[in-house]
């Protein structure tokens, strides 16, 4: 399914054309289309018909409860980190027995709501956070289920702030360590052992990394059998890459199927914790261009989403596909230029996309692509910026189902000294 599409020098998500929604809601705003949610979900789907396996639709990568709405609908299960994120989910009726709790800094209260709610598992990332976790369910009288996430030192050719998998990364557990963890967490009172977790970055567009990481957290589930220690799942995490310019996106199949050909006839059931996959490129940002100034070194064109709007090009220095989404009908006289596109915020990094080559008149609509995922969910309000409206659209009818913040609500938390 192509998305966005063009017709008639009109820029459309599913059938609804972007200058219509721009009339109704406003820009900045996400849009996102409700079928390609459900084409991203149904590869997943597909593959593992008939197999052992759940897919667990990462929160971070788009919290918005219509999205998880969707994904509850189609039977996902939900990778939490966060007290937040568990209630969200909970919010549009997930089951519990399908969440992961995964995260290096779980707190003693997120720990009690997640047992209390009866949580599928917790991705244990440290001994201090096993200990924690045990004495927090003793004294709910509880056993939290628990998988270790273990640090395979895989490098998953990621970009550095987004690969995780690697032993001087944060995340997981010491691989050398992990038989010891396993078995003292197997003598606890108040843990009891379910699975186990790995998860070696974002983004991941070669499939191999995958099957590297796999077969070391193999040698380690074998090992913990000697030791009558049997899990009952292994969890690989999310970081199925996705096309933003130019890549090659590798279809799911070709990251799950040699996957599956690893795990036959071991009776571990397969989790996975999507993301980006699932919703990056389901939703695009839409912005208007307030301003052209040309005349210096570089052509400007100011548009009134910002770093705060989609924070990656400004952190990452991700690129994202810009294109015009509707041309200003009352502005003929459009100027072909390498433009710079940036917003109003006061920072030289804000900008969106950089030497892009367009057709540009004040008060084109502009889209840029591949932002269903960690853009509103990474969203501030930077310079006192209320953030973006979303939609979703699903055929023929566009669903406002975030409104835009007002400007009240960004400090109705505060107050002056009295
Ligand atoms: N599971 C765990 C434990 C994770 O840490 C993450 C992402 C995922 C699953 C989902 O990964 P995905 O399938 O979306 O790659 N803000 C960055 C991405 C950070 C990813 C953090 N962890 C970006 O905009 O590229």
């Amino acid at each position: 399914m192509s998305f966005p599409s063009f017709s008639g020098g009109q820029c459309y998500v599913e059938s609804v054309a972007l200058s219509e929604i721009a009339r109704d809601f406003g820009t900045p705003c996400y849009v996102y289309s409700r079928a390609a949610i459900d084409a991203a979900f149904d590869e997943f789907a597909d593959v593992l018909r008939g197999i052992d396996a759940l897919v667990c639709y990462a929160i971070k990568a788009n919290p918005g409860l219509a999205i998880l709405d969707l994904f509850a609908r189609k039977g996902a299960g939900f990778d939490i980190v966060s007290g937040g994120e568990l209630e969200r989910a909970l919010a549009v009726g997930a089951d519990p027995e399908k969440i992961v709790f995964s995260g290096v800094g779980k707190t003693a209260d997120e720990m009690r709501f997640a047992l209390n709610s009866g949580i599928c598992c917790f991705n244990v990332e440290s001994e201090p956070e096993l200990d924690r976790l045990a004495g927090v369910a003793v004294g709910l009288d509880k056993k939290a289920p628990v998988s270790l996430r273990v640090n395979p030192d895989v490098d998953a050719g990621t970009h550095p702030y987004i690969s995780t998998g690697l032993k001087e990364n944060k995340f997981g557990v010491a691989f050398q360590d992990a038989q010891r963890l396993y078995r003292k967490a197997a003598t606890l009172p108040g843990i009891e052992i379910r699975g186990i977790d790995c998860h070696i970055g974002s983004q991941i567009l070669d499939p191999a990394p995958f099957f590297e990481a796999l077969d070391k957290v193999l040698l380690l589930v074998d090992q913990l059998a000697a030791d009558g220690i049997a899990l009952r799942h292994i969890d690989l995490g999310g970081g199925f890459g996705i096309r933003y310019t130019v890549e090659t996106e590798p279809p799911v199949a070709s990251y799950l199927r040699p996957i599956l050909e690893r795990l036959r006839g071991r009776g571990l059931k397969l989790l996975l914790e999507p993301g980006r996959r699932l919703v990056g490129n389901a939703g695009l940002l839409l912005t208007r261009v307030e301003y052209l100034k040309t005349g210096g070194a570089k052509n400007f064109a100011v548009v009134d989403a910002a770093m705060n709007d989609l924070m990656r090009p400004a952190l990452y220095g991700a690129l994202h596909d810009i294109v015009l989404a509707a041309p200003d009908a009352s502005n003929a006289a459009r100027e072909l230029r390498e433009w710079e596109i940036v917003g109003p915020v006061c920072e030289s990094g804000d900008f969106l996309g950089k030497s892009r080559t367009l057709s540009l008149a004040p008060g084109d609509l502009l889209a840029v692509l591949s932002a269903g995922a960690y853009g509103m969910s990474m969203s501030s309000n930077y310079n006192s910026r209320p953030r973006a409206a979303e939609v979703v659209v699903d055929g023929a009818r566009a669903h406002l189902v975030r409104r835009r913040e007002s400007i009240k609500t960004l400090y109705e938390n505060e107050s002056p000294l009295p």
